[in-house]
């Protein structure tokens, strides 16, 4: 079924050439910022300018009343999300990616670092810069002191995307935004402080997120130190106990990397960009996004489909046929459940992400031969479908959610309520790149316009009249 759905063939040649001739650069990443935003600047400003009044689309009643389904209403640079061919990180596709973009000395996979570089820049870095970016991130990556203490204080029956969001917000005790605002800056210098911000708390992620698991699954145990001669997911993995299990720490790196964007209009990323558009600084704004990703169909269907995949592998035993995993989707959609990891917002395809994930699981035979891997992919054999003869779902086929926890619980990661949290560490990239381009760009506050249903009623009304 995978080769069915088989990502495209790597490489669109002319795309692949540009962006690896956009390397010759030894920059560092402020400075390759600081060469291109005036550019863009001056880009926005014409089209403002020249076309402010072009009309682009319509808004139907559907699109108000439709959570805002389809509306072009977003400024997002980084990321474009096609329904059929999935996303593209400015222009490149997830294979484009995989070949271009800088891994691990170590490893085979994409470097969370290198797609940070190019969600911000739209330029590949080169091995050098890749790591000269995991080394800032690793020598910023402690916690203070006080936010240690806050989380260690925490119930640990408290869910760990609360605590995560807590703690994110707790970081804005040292925001360089905030207190240069307090100061008195000029909008100008907004972007610079922004991104120091936004450094650091992807540079402190990996220590909150990890102190979050010990606390909660592994108490009593000790947290290895920050290791400055590592990656950001190296160290994340070690944090977690995981260090020495190579496959899990690649996996990591490729799933943070993929799960960094996904265009403006998902919720996190959109609740980011508007509570950023009032000046709250990149610690509050991605903490009220990751209150957003904890909702069940936004970042928690991970830890849902893991619940709903054991769920049935208990019910129906060790071997499993077509048959079975028929009857028991049917089961789960008659008593008015959705299908944990199926359908979404905007693609109407397998997601790219589902592929690649999957193909990481091919090409490691102990994955290939673990049984929830297996039913995950026997799963995607049968699913669509079952969906698309229930009819309700625009898209019957798996989002990166139907696959990304069975490698964590294959290699024993087994606490599926902490899924969420990895993505919390993932989205980072992408949200927090927007955040240093709001203010690069100077974009106002957001504040659209909302309806009453009698209103709208009206309005359909006059134009019957
Ligand atoms: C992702 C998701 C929230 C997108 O929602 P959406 O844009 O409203 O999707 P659709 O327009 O296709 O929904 C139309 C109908 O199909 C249903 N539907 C969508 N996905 C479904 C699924 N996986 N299983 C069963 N029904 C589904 C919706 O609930 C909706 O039903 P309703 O008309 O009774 O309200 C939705 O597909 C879903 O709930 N999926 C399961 C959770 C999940 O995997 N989330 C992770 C997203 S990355």
């Amino acid at each position: 079924m995978l080769s069915r759905f088989a990502l495209p063939a790597r490489s669109s040649g002319a795309r692949l050439l540009g962006a690896q001739r956009r390397l010759a650069s030894t920059k560092s990443l402020r400075e390759t910022l600081e060469d291109i935003i005036p550019a863009k600047q001056e880009q926005l400003k014409k089209l403002k300018t020249e076309h402010g009044q072009t009309v682009v689309g319509d808004i139907k009643i559907e699109n108000i009343v439709g959570g805002m389904r389809g509306l072009k209403a977003m400024l997002w640079d980084a990321s474009v999300l096609d329904p059929i061919e999935g996303i593209r990180f400015h222009e490149l596709s997830i294979p484009d990616c995989q070949k271009v973009l800088p891994a691990a000395p170590d490893g085979k996979e994409i470097l969370p670092e290198s797609m940070l570089w190019l969600l911000l820049t739209g330029q590949v870095p080169t091995p050098e810069q890749t790591c000269q970016l995991s080394r800032e991130l690793a020598e910023k990556g402690d916690l203070p002191k006080f936010v240690e203490k806050l989380i260690d204080e925490l119930p640990q029956s408290l869910h760990p995307m609360t605590q995560l969001g807590i703690g994110v917000a707790a970081l804005n005790h040292d925001s360089a935004f905030q207190s240069a605002y307090e100061g008195g800056i000029k909008k100008t210098e907004y972007w610079t402080h922004t991104l120091e911000d936004c450094i650091n708390l992807i540079a402190r992620l990996p220590a909150l997120a990890a102190r979050i698991y010990r606390n909660v699954y592994k108490p009593g145990n000790d947290l290895p130190a920050i290791n400055k001669d590592l990656d950001l997911v190296g160290n994340y993995s070690n944090m977690l106990g995981y260090g020495n299990n190579k496959n899990l720490t690649e996996y990591l790196r490729l799933y943070i990397a993929l799960h960094g964007d996904h265009e403006g209009g998902n919720a996190s990323a959109h609740t980011a960009h508007l509570v950023g558009s009032t000046l709250s600084d990149p610690y509050l704004s991605y903490s009220a996004a990751l209150f957003a990703l904890a909702g069940p169909l936004h970042g928690l269907a991970n830890q849902e489909v893991l619940r709903w995949q054991l769920a049935m592998q208990k019910e129906l035993g060790d071997k499993i046929s077509h048959d079975d995993i028929r009857d028991y989707l049917w089961k789960t959609l008659k008593s008015g459940q959705v299908v944990p990891g199926y359908g979404h917002g905007v693609l109407r395809n397998p997601d790219p992400r589902f592929i690649a994930l999957q193909e990481f699981c091919q090409a490691h035979p102990d994955l290939k031969e673990s049984s929830i891997v297996q039913l995950v992919n026997k799963t995607f054999e049968v699913a669509p479908d079952v969906l698309k003869e229930h009819g309700k779902t625009k898209n019957p086929y798996p989002n990166v959610d139907a696959t990304s926890g069975c490698v964590l619980y294959h290699y024993g990661l087994t606490e599926f309520k902490y899924y969420t949290v990895i993505f919390g560490v993932s989205r980072a990239l992408g949200a927090l790149t927007q955040l240093v381009w709001a203010r690069a760009l100077g974009l106002p506050i957001e504040r659209p316009k909302s309806f009453s249903i009698d209103a709208l009623q009206k309005m359909v009304q006059d134009q019957k009249n």
